[in-house]
C-alpha cells in the first residue's frame, strides 16, 4: 500500500463530502447551488447519486476546513484542491461553483469538475482538477463507476461530451453512459470501455464542434476494433438540453430509434456538405472507405463496404479496390 497515494484519495473524499454538505446544508449552497441544479431540471435523486456539491464563494473555505481536520497541506496541493499564491498563502481552486466529483471505476473520488454560475464569457465554464498521482485524465471516464454494470447488461456504452449530459441520460433511466470530460476522447478511454462492451454509441453535442469530435471519435473507436453508432441532436442541443426539452420518456425513445450506423451518419454529414458536385462526392467516398479501412476485422469491413455501396450507389468492386489500395498504403 502506497500511503502517499492513499492520502490523496482520503483528502479528495474529504473535499467531496465538504462540497456535498455545503450544497445541502449551507445557506449559500442551498440558495445558489442546489437551486441552480433544480432550475436546470435535475432531480434530487440524481443530484445525490452523483454526490454533486457546492464550493463556497470565499478564498479558503475548503483549505481551512481540511487543515482543521488534520489533512496535510502537501496533499491539498498535490490534488490541486489548494493552490499556493505568490505570498505562499493557500487558497481554494474551486470557489463559488457547483461541483461534480470524478470517481475512478472502483468508486473512489480522484478529482473534480466545477461549473461556474456566472454567465460572464471571460470566466471559464468548467474548472477541473489538475493531473495528480491519482488522477490521469486520459485514463478516466466520468460516470463509469455508476455505469459499468449497465454497460455490461445492455452490452452498449453511450458516450457523451459533458458532466451534465451524463446526469441527464441517467435521469432518463439510461445508466450505461460515460463522458470523456476535461479532454477529447483518448485511446486509453476506448480501451477502458472495451473491458465492458464492444459497442459504443456516440451522443455528442449537435453543434459544429460536436460533429467534428464525433467524426474523430468514431475513427478512433473503429481502429480499436469496436462497433460504433451515432445519435445526432438538433443544432444547439446536447443530450442534457434535449432530455430536459422533450422529457425522459421521449428522450429514451429518441436515442434508441435515431441510432445510426457510423457509415450512414458520416455519409449524411459529408453528402449534405458536398451537394451534387461529383468531384466532392468522390472525395466523400474515399473518406468513408478510409474509415472502413480502420476496422481490423476483414469480414466486418466487407459488410460495411456492401452497405456503403448501396448507400452511395457505387459498385462494390470499386469500393473494394479503393479499400485495398488504402490498406496497402498503410502497411
Ligand atoms: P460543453 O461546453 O458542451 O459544456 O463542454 P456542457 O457539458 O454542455 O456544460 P453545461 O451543460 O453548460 O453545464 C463539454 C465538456 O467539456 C468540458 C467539460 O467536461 C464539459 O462538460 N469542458 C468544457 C471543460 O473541461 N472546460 C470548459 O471550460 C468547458
Ligand atoms: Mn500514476
Ligand atoms: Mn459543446
Ligand atoms: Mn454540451
Ligand atoms: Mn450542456
Amino acid at each position: 500500500l502506497n500511503s502517499a497515494r492513499e492520502s490523496l484519495y482520503i483528502v479528495s473524499q474529504f473535499a467531496a463530502n465538504f462540497f456535498e454538505d455545503q450544497l445541502w446544508n449551507s445557506a449559500d449552497g442551498k440558495a445558489i447551488g442546489l437551486s441552480y441544479f433544480k432550475e436546470r431540471g435535475f432531480r434530487e435523486d440524481i443530484i445525490k447519486k452523483f454526490n454533486l456539491g457546492y464550493s463556497p464563494d470565499v478564498w479558503d473555505a475548503l483549505t481551512l476546513e481540511a487543515e482543521k481536520n488534520g489533512h496535510a497541506v502537501e496533499y491539498l496541493e498535490k490534488t490541486g484542491l489548494s493552490i499556493r499564491n505568490d505570498k505562499g498563502k493557500l487558497y481554494d481552486r474551486f470557489r463559488g461553483r457547483v461541483m461534480f466529483p470524478i470517481h475512478n471505476f472502483t468508486g473512489r473520488v480522484i478529482g473534480f469538475g466545477g461549473r461556474t454560475l456566472k454567465t460572464d464569457k471571460n470566466v471559464p465554464k468548467y474548472v477541473n482538477s489538475p493531473e495528480s498521482d491519482i488522477y490521469h485524465k486520459s485514463n478516466v471516464l466520468y460516470g463509469l463507476f455508476h455505469a459499468k454494470k449497465a454497460i455490461r447488461d445492455q452490452d452498449n456504452c453511450y458516450l457523451v461530451e459533458g458532466y451534465a449530459d451524463v446526469l441527464a441520460v441517467h435521469q432518463a433511466y439510461v445508466e450505461n453512459v460515460v463522458a470523456s470530460s476535461g479532454t477529447s476522447l483518448t485511446i486509453e478511454q476506448i480501451k477502458l470501455i472495451a473491458r465492458f462492451t464492444q459497442n459504443v454509441t456516440i451522443l455528442y453535442d449537435g453543434d459544429a464542434a460536436g460533429i467534428k469530435a464525433s467524426l474523430r471519435g468514431l475513427d478512433m473507436i473503429l481502429e480499436e476494433g469496436l462497433n460504433v453508432k451515432v445519435v445526432s441532436f438538433p443544432d444547439g442541443d446536447d443530450p442534457d438540453s434535449y432530455m430536459h426539452k422533450v422529457g425522459a420518456g421521449a428522450f429514451k425513445t429518441y436515442i434508441e430509434e435515431q441510432r445510426q450506423d457510423f457509415i450512414l451518419y458520416k455519409a449524411n454529414i459529408l453528402l449534405a456538405e458536398a451537394g451534387k458536385d461529383p468531384i466532392k462526392k468522390a472525395g466523400i467516398i474515399r473518406d468513408i472507405v478510409e474509415s472502413i479501412a480502420k476496422i481490423p476485422d476483414n469480414i466486418k469491413a466487407s459488410v460495411f463496404i456492401k452497405e456503403c455501396s448501396h448507400l452511395l450507389e457505387i459498385e462494390e468492386r470499386v469500393l473494394l479496390t479503393e479499400l485495398n489500395a488504402i490498406k496497402v498504403a498503410k502497411s
